[in-house]
């Protein structure tokens, strides 16, 4: 419900103004003066303010240049005699929202009040719509400082701006094929329009046809209405094909044939329908090796190999490795609500030559855990998981000698064991029990009983 602060002196006028706008389900705060009208604006935080300009103590245009001093965003309207319309020009400059002359119908203020209530809530709209897109644009950020990565970077503008019809993104898993799917739609004109993705691998052959190009009603048992295709929802904008390399082969028949012509028909329809959508297509396959075995066709690879966009992946490109480090840290401490401040030296140099077989996505989990299960300010090679730091994996046994252990109980053998493990992590609980696959409660419950 909106809040609305009336200052006038006339308490005759306040009253009318209250009844009719209450009447409308508006709420509402009353002021006599300039100086009850700033401290009730400071208070309380209103939607709307209606000033009079003629005020026992003050200039009402005084009032409302410190109004818009304490919150710009909150619009005034300003109310006025007939002979103070000088008044109204110098209050209209000094951004109020409108200007009402006394004495005014009340048809004509409900009417003016709704107006400027709705702007102010497209306006807000309008905010959290564009910090959305600001989300978006971060959410698109490629980091990385290598060679490799500046020309990805510059690549995926250059395409983005370009009329490019069909892009293909080839990389190893985690490498952010996906990420340079969505940088090349909303760093280019496509992005007022929609991103849509359809995955190649998670879907049947015959829901996939209909998914893409949409059904007729009756086309099949289950099509009770007719429905768009993904082609269609993603007109002007960008669709985006993941796993490309698993589209079953009579598919990928049909999908050239709209590659090429840009047109389709909906299962089970007869009418041919054209769209303007840029498609991107992602794998992680040797397509053409596929093309070789006979699992994809040529065609339709040189088709959409046109514009290529390979990533490599992260261990060719080492530099990289250590912004992403910064990058992840800053956002895992943001969201879980943590002030890890740093990676020692040696930490940074195992973390730069380690071999990242999930490429980026394997680095982001690494952080993200470090995140959440340490308290120390600055991360050593310790808290590194094993295969990161090169703890041997013989270190552990090197204390735990099996054949010695001869003949105990399970229950014996396993408290070994878990003090073993607790040596290695240091005494770090949290870690020992994650190690383990057992809480926290039912570590400290093993530990203490087996003292
Ligand atoms: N250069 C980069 N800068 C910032 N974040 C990145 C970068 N590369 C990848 N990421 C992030 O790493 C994660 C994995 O990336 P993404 O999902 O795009 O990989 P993918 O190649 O599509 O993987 P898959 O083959 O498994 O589908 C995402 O969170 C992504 O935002
Ligand atoms: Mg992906």
């Amino acid at each position: 419900m909106s809040t609305i602060l009336i200052v006038d002196d006339e308490k005759n006028l306040r009253r009318l103004l209250r009844d009719t706008l209450e009447a409308e389900g508006l709420t509402f705060l009353q002021a006599g003066s300039g100086e009850e009208a700033l401290a009730r604006f400071q208070e309380v935080s209103c939607d709307l303010v209606l000033l009079d300009m003629i005020l026992p103590d003050q200039n009402g245009l005084q009032v409302l240049k410190q109004m818009k001093r304490i919150a710009a965003e909150v619009p005034v309207i300003i109310m006025t005699a007939y002979s103070e319309v000088q008044g109204a020009v110098e209050a209209m400059k000094a951004q109020a929202a409108d200007y009402l002359c006394k004495p005014f119908d009340l048809d004509e203020l409900k009417l003016v009040v709704h107006r400027i209530l709705e702007n102010t809530a497209l306006a807000q709209k309008y905010r959290r719509l564009h910090e959305l897109e600001q989300d978006r644009h971060e959410a698109t950020q490629i980091i990385g400082e290598s060679r490799l990565t500046r020309r990805l970077r510059q690549m995926v503008k250059q395409v983005a701006a370009s009329e490019a019809s069909s892009v293909l993104i080839h990389g190893e898993s985690g490498t952010g094929k996906e990420l340079v799917a969505r940088g090349l739609h909303y760093s280019g004109p496509r992005r007022e329009y929609p991103l849509v993705e359809l995955n190649c691998a998670s879907i049947s052959e015959t829901l996939f046809e209909s998914e893409l190009f949409g059904h007729e009603r009756g086309a099949f048992t289950d099509a009770k209405a007719a429905k768009k295709g993904l082609a269609e929802v993603a007109h002007k904008g960008t669709l985006f094909l993941d796993e490309i390399g698993e589209m079953a082969r009579p598919l990928q028949a049909k999908f050239l044939r709209f590659l090429e012509e840009r047109c389709f028909r909906r299962v089970g329809g007869t009418q041919s329908i054209s769209v303007d959508v840029r498609v991107v297509a992602a794998t992680n396959r040797d397509l053409l090796e596929l093309v070789k075995t006979g699992t994809f066709r040529k065609d339709l690879y040189y088709r959409l190999n046109l514009i290529y966009i390979p990533i490599p992946p992260l261990r060719e490109r080492a530099e990289d490795v250590l912004p992403l480090v910064q990058y992840f840290l800053g956002q895992a401490n943001h969201l879980f609500k943590k002030a890890i401040r740093a990676f020692s030296p040696e930490a940074e140099r195992l973390l730069t030559a380690y071999s990242w077989p999930g490429n980026v996505r394997e680095l982001r989990n690494v952080i993200e855990r470090i995140v959440i299960l340490e308290q120390d300010d600055v991360i050593r090679p310790e808290h590194l998981p094993p295969e990161i730091s090169g703890a041997r994996p013989g270190a552990l046994g090197d204390r735990l000698d099996i054949g010695a252990l001869f003949p105990q109980s399970l229950e014996k053998v396993e408290d070994t064991y878990i003090s073993a493990v607790m040596k290695q992590v240091g005494g770090n609980k949290t870690k020992a029990a994650e190690i383990l696959g057992i809480t926290r409660q039912t570590l400290r419950a093993r530990l203490n009983s087996s003292r």
